[in-house]
């Protein structure tokens, strides 16, 4: 059994707002569309406030929602100070906010800031005029025997460089051809990203979700990559958590965020819990919280993200329990199972036929009464699926289509490509919100940008509303416990179950207070451990649940509260 701290919770947790809160990822283009244009947009949010705010929600992290020619779907900035056209105005942003605040909702907007769209006018001029203002924004090289300056390849197939025919030079770009990459090193790039960072929190926003932020620093040299580790890419080991990160962050921090009252989450792949501590031990003046994907990589085989394998429950119990107590008093987990780049989670880690409903509501339960900060993303509760559309056809994710593409050219088999597309694509979590069963799901009167998935006549938010044995009441539920039980927000954790076993049970105790949670995580009967009898009923996925049972149902999960129990 792993050692737990046991000592003073509030002596280790300074309870702050953004701790307490349960946040709620928007993915603006597939969440509600205003005016039937088939695209969710800004105005649309607002309309959908009042239905957040009832499920228990008081945090919104929206993707991209500034000025972009959509390479990216809005990752691919071209002015960070202009919203984009298809969302709405600025006036549209301005009513959102001063919406959401009347509610006491706030808002972290998508910090796009290791690359630019081709179209910034900062590349513009970076290419037309290398030694004006804006010639070292960006990172450019000069050839190699006929190539790019290093071997490093995109994370959306191809090099990661390109040649621009104007300035007679490569730039790099970690993403695709028309996402630049910054060079971070430039203070006078640093200081207009916190100029335009302070533009936005003078506007009220309440904190920003740094997308790829540990892969702003680039090693000066950009050597060549001839040692990547299993399953990344060339250059991947060089620009994540590169050499002046640290430096860059903690700059950022005393500019800008330690300025104001503000919530920050980097996103952080290949980041374990050593280095995460770095970024967000409160004395290091850094970040609040990170996103990192170790429990989201589990089912990726040798060959990566599209070679999907199953995934081993231990494994996701030992990744979870690691996180938690590496970061015990001293930083804070952010907790999610799914966003706008992996699949449903119901469709990866539960089972999305006969299960769907109890494995949906178990995995919320199970995720987000650890210690941390809970990120739903829209759809999840309401159990939404992946979307496995018959041809690539309806496809939109440029990943997607890129690695179509270089698999059929490759000669795989079309139906072996979309067998991979139909586990792994980001497309799964991408189709449109289904609020209710009649066309166009409630989401649009027009054409979606991407078709629905077909299951929204029986999945969907109305059918849901008043059905107490639904997802969606599930989750107001566990929202309301969470945010009432001091041990789910602040106790320390203890894994009670630990390996060869489909049940997930385990403790979180402050001194006054005992929550237990008993998850069984198969498709079979399970015998209930002991724990199941101390204490009473808090929370259960089954519309029958008791606290004294013998055996676990198929995905059944029980939470139980009493007073706390001596340290064993
Ligand atoms: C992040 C975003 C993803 C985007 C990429 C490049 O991983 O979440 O959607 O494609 O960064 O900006
Ligand atoms: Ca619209």
């Amino acid at each position: 059994m792993a050692a737990t701290l046991r000592l003073n919770y509030m002596s280790y947790h300074t309870p702050s707002w953004w701790k307490e809160a349960t946040a709620y990822q928007i993915y603006p283009r597939s969440f509600n569309d205003s005016n039937g244009d088939g695209i969710g947009d800004l105005a649309g949010i607002t309309e959908k406030l009042d239905y957040l705010g009832e499920l228990g929600i008081d945090l919104l992290w929206i993707s991209p929602v500034y000025q972009s020619p959509n390479a990216d779907n809005g990752y691919d900035i071209s002015d960070y100070r202009e919203i984009m056209d298809e969302f709405g105005t600025m006036g549209d942003m301005t009513e959102l906010i001063r919406a959401a605040h009347g509610r006491g909702i706030r808002i972290v907007m998508d910090l796009v800031v290791n690359h630019t769209s081709d179209k910034h006018a900062w590349f513009r001029s970076s290419r037309s005029n290398p030694e004006g203002p804006y010639g070292d924004y960006y990172i450019w090289g000069a050839g190699r025997n006929g190539g790019p300056p290093n071997n490093w390849l995109s994370a959306f197939g191809g090099e990661a460089w390109s040649f621009d025919e104007r300035r007679g030079q490569y730039y790099l770009h970690i993403y695709t051809p028309n996402q630049p990459d910054l060079n971070w090193d430039n203070p006078r790039l640093r200081a207009d990203i916190y100029a335009m960072m302070r533009f936005w929190l003078e506007r009220g926003v309440d904190g920003f979700r740094m997308d790829v932020i540990n892969q702003i620093s680039k090693p000066p040299a950009l050597p060549d990559d001839t040692d990547p580790a299993p399953g990344t890419r060339p250059g991947f080991r060089f620009y994540t958590n590169g050499p002046n990160v640290h430096s860059h962050i903690r700059e950022m921090n005393a500019e800008v965020l330690s300025h104001y009252d503000i919530v920050t989450i980097g996103e952080m792949h290949a980041t374990g819990t050593e280095e995460a501590l770095r970024y967000v031990s409160p004395e290091r003046n850094e970040l609040d919280m990170i996103f990192h994907f170790e429990h989201m990589l589990l089912d990726a085989g040798p060959g990566g993200k599209w070679d999907v394998r199953p995934i081993d429950l231990d494994e996701l119990k030992r990744v979870f329990t690691r996180w938690q107590q590496a970061l015990h008093g001293r930083g804070w987990n952010s907790l999610f199972l799914n966003n706008h780049d992996y699949p449903r989670m119901v469709s990866r880690f539960g089972d999305d036929g006969e299960y769907r409903v109890q494995s949906a509501k178990l995995l919320a339960g199970v995720t987000y009464l650890m210690q941390g900060t809970p990120f739903l993303f829209q759809g999840e509760e309401i159990g939404m699926t992946n979307a496995s559309f018959e041809t690539i056809e309806s496809y939109r994710d440029v990943e997607t289509l890129n690695y179509y593409a270089e698999q059929r050219a490759a000669g795989v088999a079309e139906a072996e490509i979309m067998r991979r597309i139909h586990l792994a694509s980001r497309d799964n979590a991408r189709t449109p919100f289904q609020w209710n069963g009649v066309q166009g799901a409630g989401f649009t009167t027009g054409t979606p940008w991407i078709p629905l998935n077909d299951n929204y006549r029986s999945i969907n938010l109305a059918a849901q509303w008043d059905e107490p044995d639904s997802v969606l009441s599930f989750y107001r539920r566990l929202i309301r416990l969470r945010k009432e039980s001091a041990a789910a927000l602040y106790g320390d954790f203890e894994v009670i179950e630990e390996a060869a076993s489909p049940l997930f049970v385990y403790r979180r105790q402050t001194e006054g207070e005992m929550l237990t949670v008993v998850a069984n995580l198969s498709s079979t009967k399970h015998a209930a451990p002991q724990e199941t009898g101390r204490g009473t009923l808090a929370l259960s996925n089954y519309a029958d649940g008791s606290p004294n049972i013998t055996a676990l149902r198929p995905w059944e999960l029980v939470v139980l509260t009493g007073a706390p129990v001596q340290p064993r």
